[in-house]
Formats: structure tokens, sequence, C-alpha cells
């Protein structure tokens, strides 16, 4: 397709990175890793020292931080405040921190804007979130739910991070709890989303159904 944004929404681990940097590599688009934006700013947020329940401050920082936001899909790098953060920002202190920065209306409006401001100006892209179906992007040519079961996102998720699997479950278990529940723009499966279970689908499977559905609408 010439034009196109795809939507890819989710919890933790359901294989949406995987699949969407793949998706975005076969279309020749960009790719745009929201919940990386959401880390880094955590990660400025953690750096400046603010106490995570000052909301006035949090915000503060995350207006103040110059994010550099990468959207190749075979290496998106990102950089906050002139910093290289890809390795900090998938660290357990961020990964801990960064449902409370993300609950935060003002943190969520700011950072909205900027995805739709990089989305705009993209002839093909794939954003992957929580709220890109709902909020970010309601327009976009294709919106997919991935699922998984907890035990398949929590061994994906380890596998990653050779991180031991039932505190990743439990990790998991407790910002999806966090991201489903809060007031703003929470996780849910948009209405005109498309679910897909990827539970034992291998990543050529799922990237190929995209495909598909992709090919089908536009
Ligand atoms: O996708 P990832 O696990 O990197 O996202 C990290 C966190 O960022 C999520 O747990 C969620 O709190 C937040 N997030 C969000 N909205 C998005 C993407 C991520 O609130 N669109």
């Amino acid at each position: 397709p010439e034009r196109c944004v795809v939507a890819v929404d989710g919890p933790s681990g359901s294989g949406k990175s995987t699949v969407s940097r793949r998706l975005a590599t076969a279309i020749d688009g960009i790719y745009l890793d929201t919940g990386a934006m959401y880390r880094a700013v955590t990660w400025a947020v953690l750096q400046a020292g603010v106490d995570l329940t000052d909301v006035d401050s949090v915000i503060k920082v995350a207006q103040e931080t110059d994010l550099s936001i990468g959207t190749n899909p075979l290496a998106p790098h990102f950089e906050a405040n002139g910093v290289d953060v890809d390795a900090a920002i998938r660290g357990p202190e961020v990964t801990g921190a960064v449902s409370a920065v993300a609950a935060v209306p003002q943190v969520r409006a700011m950072l909205v804007q900027f995805q739709q401001d990089i989305i705009s100006g993209a002839p093909r892209i794939v954003v992957e979130g929580r709220d890109i179906a709902s909020v970010v992007a309601p327009d976009a040519d294709l919106k997919v739910y991935l699922t998984a079961s907890a035990a398949a996102r929590a061994q994906r998720r380890s596998a990653e991070d050779a991180t031991d699997v039932a505190a990743t479950e439990a990790d998991l278990a407790r910002r999806d709890k966090l991201d489903s529940s809060r007031a703003a723009d929470p996780l849910k499966q948009a209405d005109d989303a498309t679910e897909l279970d990827t539970t034992g689908l291998g990543i050529d499977d799922v990237v190929n159904r995209l495909l598909d559905m992709l090919n089908s609408k536009v």
C-alpha cells in the first residue's frame, strides 16, 4: 500500500514488538514503539530523582525531557536529553515505575500528541502500544489486538530478558492490572479491532495473518 497506518495493541508479552517490527519491515514502513516513549520519560523522571507520587514534578520532567525517537524497525534507537537509553529503558527500575508515569493524564496527552505528529508525517507506519486504536490513531487502516495466555507471555518475556518465568508472570500481571484499571486511556480492546490470540503461533504465522488482513483492507 502507498499509505497505511497499522495499530497494534495488547498486553505486555503478547508479541507486539516483534510482530510490529517485522510487519513494518514487510510493508517498507517505519515503526513506532509508544511503550518505549513512556519508558524514556520514566527514565528521565527516575534520573531527576523525582518521587513518583509527586505528579506535578513528574509532569514537569516529562515536559522538559528532550526525546529522540527512533523509528527504524530494524534498530529503533532512543535518546533522552542526549543520552542513549536503549538498555536502561528495559531495566527493572524503569519497568517497575513506567505504569505509574503512564497513568498521569498530562504525560499521556503530551506523548499522544507527539505520536500523532510522527504518524501524520509517515506514509506507512506500524504503531504499537495500549491505546493506539482507541486514542492515538482511531482512523488506522488496520487495528489488531494481540493476546496470548499469561503463561505464554511470561515465557516469551523471560526468554528475552533471561529472567525467572514466575517472577516475570507476576510482574506482567501487576502491570496489566495497573494499565487496565487506570482512569486515563486504559488498556482495552477497541470495538473495531481484530483480536488475534498468538499463543502457540510462530512469528511468521502472525505476521502473515496481519499482512493478509492488511491486503484485504487497503
Ligand atoms: O509496551 P511496553 O511494555 O514497553 O510498555 C511499557 C508501559 O508503558 C506499559 O506497561 C504501560 O504502562 C505504558 N504504555 C501506555 N500506553 C501505550 C504504551 C505503553 O500506557 N500506548
